[in-house]
C-alpha cells in the first residue's frame, strides 16, 4: 500500500466562502490526509472580492482545521494540483443542475491529468444549497447572513456592502 499521504483541492471561487463550502472541505478532510482550498479567478465572472480576499476570506474560516491550507489557483486546476502532489479533486454537489457542469469539468480534467480523480460529495442538509450568489443577494438587500458564513467573512461582506 503506497505511503504517500492523501491531498485533495478543493476548488471555487469562494465569493465569498461560505458554511456550505466549509462543509465540504471538512468532508474532504476526512478522505484526506491533507486539504487545499483552491481559490480561482473566472475572468467571466463579476466577483465582489478580489481573488486575495477571497483567499484571505477562506484562510480565516479554514484556520481551526488541521491538515487544511488556503491558496490562490492560477492556470489549471489539474496542473495547480499535479504541483502540489494532490491525487484528488473535491467538489460538492447541490442539485442536479451543478452536476451538468461538474460532469464536464471532471471529463475534461481527467483528459488533462488522467491519474487525478475527481470525488463529487453531495452537499450537506444542513446549508447544502446555499450559494455565494443567493448570500450576495441578501446582503445587498439587507438581509442577516450571520448563520451561512463565519464571522471574518459577515464582517468583510457588511464592509464591502456598505461601501456600495
Ligand atoms: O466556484 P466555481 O466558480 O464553479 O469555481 C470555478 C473553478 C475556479 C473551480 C474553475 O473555474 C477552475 O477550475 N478554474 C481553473 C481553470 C481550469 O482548470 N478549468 C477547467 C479546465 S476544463
Amino acid at each position: 500500500m503506497s505511503t504517500q499521504p492523501r491531498i485533495a483541492v478543493v476548488p471555487g471561487s469562494y465569493d465569498p466562502i461560505t458554511r456550505g463550502h466549509l462543509d465540504i472541505v471538512r468532508r474532504a478532510r476526512g478522505l484526506a490526509d491533507r486539504v487545499i482550498v483552491a481559490v480561482g479567478d473566472n475572468t467571466t465572472k463579476n466577483y465582489l472580492f478580489t481573488q486575495a480576499e477571497r483567499v484571505r476570506l477562506a484562510q480565516a474560516s479554514v484556520a481551526d482545521l488541521a491538515g487544511v491550507s488556503a491558496e490562490p489557483l492560477s492556470g489549471l486546476l489539474v496542473d495547480f494540483a499535479a504541483e502540489r502532489g494532490a491525487n484528488v479533486i473535491v467538489k460538492g454537489l447541490r442539485f442536479a443542475g451543478d452536476f451538468d457542469y461538474e460532469l464536464q469539468m471532471a471529463h475534461l480534467n481527467s483528459h488533462l491529468r488522467p491519474g487525478i480523480e475527481t470525488v463529487f460529495l453531495p452537499a450537506g442538509r444542513q446549508f447544502g444549497t446555499i450559494s455565494s450568489s443567493l448570500l450576495r443577494t441578501i446582503a445587498h438587500n439587507g438581509g442577516d447572513i450571520s448563520e451561512f458564513v463565519t464571522p471574518e467573512v459577515l464582517e468583510a461582506v457588511r464592509e464591502r456592502v456598505a461601501r456600495r
